[in-house]
């Protein structure tokens, strides 16, 4: 277990007023990143050259035993604040709409906790302080730098506003979704629009096959499987008296098992060709796969559960969501688990409205601090 360190509960909370007032946008966490490691050098906590222009890895404990990496990320989002907090964003325009400012004084906390351990602890513990999650590739470039590849475990913590505070959602398998993009470009012949004969005309195209991917997930997906599939966007002519030459469909799929994965990205490339061809025009698809599912480890899952219960913890299996989080880039290097750690509210999360309890706070940290301390033990076996 954690013990006492120098920052008491009401100076971490302080710690998280702070963040909050002080949102950035991903890759533009400087004043954060500054705020952070400051903290975190003045406790004596060694720092790892990232070679990054924001977020840091801490790093606390021993050489030579195993690695475990708490994650959490501190960017914020283009949403304009309405809480009404004394504490609200000072930034206009940009919010802590996501809980990431806890998340960062959660995992501050947590390092703060282990460095009073560190000589306790059967390993490293690697804090990571991740910048651009919401831009979507800022994991990637925290992993690409190399500096986690001897990670056995990685824990992450994510805000939950249906969940009240003293309560962590740990669910084993899939728990977030992965988040693909489609841009499907059809091609077909212009023509002046009273000689549709002349042209190859993209429009009944392009609507033919907004409703032949909605058999996607209605006939081809296991009614037992999770998958979205949504049109968002299509981009075609430009007046009402020409018929074009192109149109523009894009979308995003999202999914929680690999398997469907691939077979829906199969799928919407041979419906978006096939009827294009039907209508004698061409299709070409565009798909770029963006986060894979976050997948948490079972046996991570029950060491986690079993912990938080014997500190008090009320522990439930929340549903999944389609949303996605770039945690999933670690899992890549190692198997984790994703916490959701109960904040209250009831407010969705990217609304001007999103609070935080700040008091599930303090418990938060003391339970990742401990969490990252048995697991070197376990790994350490
Ligand atoms: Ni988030």
């Amino acid at each position: 277990m954690a013990g006492d360190c120098d920052m008491d509960e009401m100076e971490l909370i302080e710690e998280y007023k702070w963040l909050h007032r002080h949102p950035e946008l991903g890759r533009q966490e400087y004043e954060t990143t500054v705020r952070l490691k400051g903290i975190l050098r003045e406790n004596g906590i060694r720092l790892l050259e990232t070679g990054l222009d924001t977020g840091a890895i801490a790093a606390i404990g021993t050489d030579g035993g195993p690695v475990v990496g708490l994650r959490c990320d501190i960017d914020a989002l283009p949403v304009r604040e309405e809480t009404g907090l004394p504490y609200a964003s000072e930034n206009d325009g940009v919010m802590h709409a996501c809980g990431h400012d806890f998340h960062a004084a959660c995992m501050l906390g947590a390092a703060l906790f282990l460095k009073e351990r560190e000589k306790q602890l059967r390993g490293m513990v690697k804090v990571i302080f991740q910048p651009a999650e919401e831009n979507g590739d800022g994991g990637r470039s925290v992993v690409a730098t190399g500096l986690l590849d001897d990670v056995k475990m990685f824990y992450a913590g994510h805000t939950y506003p249906w969940l009240e505070p003293g309560t962590l959602g740990i669910r084993p398998g899939p728990v977030m979704a992965g988040a693909d993009r489609f841009i499907i470009r059809l091609t077909g012949r212009g023509s002046h629009a009273a000689h549709p004969e002349l042209s190859v005309d993209v429009i009944p195209a392009v609507a033919a096959l907004v409703q032949s991917l909605q058999v996607i997930v209605s006939r081809m997906v296991s009614p037992f499987e999770s998958a979205v599939v949504s049109v968002t966007g299509i981009r075609a002519g430009r007046t009402w008296n020409v018929i074009p030459e192109e149109a523009v469909l894009e979308g995003t799929v999202r999914t929680l098992v690999p398997t469907v994965r691939d077979s829906i990205q199969e799928q919407l490339e041979r419906i978006a060709e096939g009827t294009a061809r039907a209508y004698g025009c061409r299709a070409d698809c565009d798909y770029r796969r963006g986060p894979d599912p976050v997948i948490n480890d079972d046996a991570a899952c029950g060491r986690a559960a079993k912990l938080a219960k014997g500190m008090g913890f009320c522990v439930v299996q929340q549903e999944p969501v389609m949303s996605s989080e770039d945690f999933s880039e670690y899992l890549s290097i190692a198997p984790g688990a994703f916490i959701r750690v109960g904040t209250g509210g009831g407010v969705d999360a990217h609304t001007p409205k999103y609070t935080v309890n700040p008091a599930a706070l303090y418990p938060a940290a003391q339970f990742f601090a401990a969490l990252a301390e048995a697991e070197l033990t376990h790994q350490d076996r």
